[in-house]
């Protein structure tokens, strides 16, 4: 049984953007003054959230990079899901690649962070992604679904998203091809432990710009893009959306 499943194109700026670069959301809607035909969704640094959730356009999504696997308390510097839906954010990206490298997050935290963002009403983007030697030896879609499967809390598929994001292929300016994107992506669907994997929007991520997007986003199980380095700039990232016209 196919689904319609609404296209979602994230753009993640990871720790890029100062007070100058709210000028992005009035270019952004420059160039798309109604809303576009697919979801759109923006994850600046936490820092501007609050000016951006009063300025942005009604069909601009706003969402964190990270959040702690609890609401309040004593962790000091961390940002809970409350906190960011308190914002007026949508999203929030858990279980990054660089959060998984750069902090030591592992499979159990990642599942304790989108659990705390499912308590907070918000929609978790749980990163999934494999090293390039993981890729080399064969072992890419055993990597891939086993952080799924211990990353992900038990939930609908309509409450999450999943973005898979090879590591070799972030800020490097490769990607994965087309068909290997699309054949991971249907391995990470199949492998959904509910009846309801038709529901599950998954991302790719990884070098998406203007010139590939296309090819990507048309494959069947691809439901979108996360995008880093090209989200930054307005007239790419508007691009990438008008590929799904
Ligand atoms: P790039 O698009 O810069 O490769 O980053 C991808 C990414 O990590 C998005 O979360």
């Amino acid at each position: 049984m196919a689904m319609m499943r609404r296209k979602l194109v994230a753009g993640n700026w990871k720790m890029n953007g100062l007070q100058k670069d709210r000028d992005f959301l009035s270019a952004l809607v420059d160039a798309h003054p109604d809303a576009p035909a697919a979801d759109v969704l923006l994850c600046p640094p936490a820092t501007l959230l609050s000016a951006m959730a009063s300025a942005k356009p009604d069909w601009l999504m706003l969402g964190g990079q990270d959040c702690a696997q609890t609401q309040s308390g004593a962790h000091t510097g961390d940002i809970s899901a409350a906190m960011l839906a308190d914002l007026g954010c949508s999203h929030v990206i858990v279980g990054h690649s660089e959060r998984r490298s750069d902090h030591g997050e592992g499979d159990a935290l990642v599942r304790a962070k989108a659990e705390a963002a499912l308590e907070a009403g918000l929609v978790p983007i749980i990163c999934v992604g494999e090293t390039l030697q993981q890729r080399e030896s064969g072992e890419a879609e055993a990597v891939v679904v086993s952080q799924l499967r211990a990353s992900t809390p038990e939930c609908d598929a309509g409450a999450v998203v999943i973005a898979y994001e090879p590591v070799w292929a972030i800020g490097t300016g490769r990607t994965a091809s087309p068909e290997d994107a699309q054949a991971m992506h249907a391995a990470l669907r199949t492998a959904w432990p509910g009846a309801d994997s038709d529901l599950l929007r998954i991302l790719y991520g990884g070098s998406m710009n203007p010139g590939n997007a296309e090819a990507l986003l048309s494959q069947s199980d691809v439901d979108g893009g996360l995008i880093g380095g090209a989200s930054l700039k307005p007239d790419q990232f508007a691009s990438i959306i008008r590929t799904l016209r």
